[in-house]
């Protein structure tokens, strides 16, 4: 399955949205997540991501490890997103800023 990891809060560009063959990105306030029982890896999404967020659940910094279970986790709690809407607001600001994790709203 494919991950999407911190640098994705308080950005949400939903790129990876439109390319998704599944319809497996939920979203939630400020990120979404990919439903890793729905991923087919296709890896399409990885490309798109502005923030460069997504990856490969093998191929996840070791410090962002933990985004694999949230993902799991979030992926039943948050609807299904099939469209690309509007980045947040100031999603360029928050851009590769480091240290967003504590950010995370769920
Ligand atoms: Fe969707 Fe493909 Fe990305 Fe998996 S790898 S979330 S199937 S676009
Ligand atoms: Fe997040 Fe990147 Fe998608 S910032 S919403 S994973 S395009």
């Amino acid at each position: 399955t494919y991950v999407v990891t911190e640098n994705c809060i308080n950005c949400k560009y939903t790129d990876c949205v439109d390319v998704c063959p599944v319809d497996c990105f939920h979203e939630g306030p400020n990120f979404l997540v990919i439903d890793p029982e729905e991923c087919i890896d296709c890896t399409l999404c990885v490309a798109e991501c502005p923030a460069e967020a997504i990856f490969a659940e093998d191929d996840v910094p070791e410090d962002q490890r933990r985004y694999i279970q949230i993902n799991a986790d979030l992926a039943k709690a948050w609807p299904v997103i099939v469209e690309k809407k509007d980045a947040l607001p100031d999603a360029d600001a928050w851009l590769g800023k480091p240290g967003k994790g504590d950010l995370l709203q769920r």
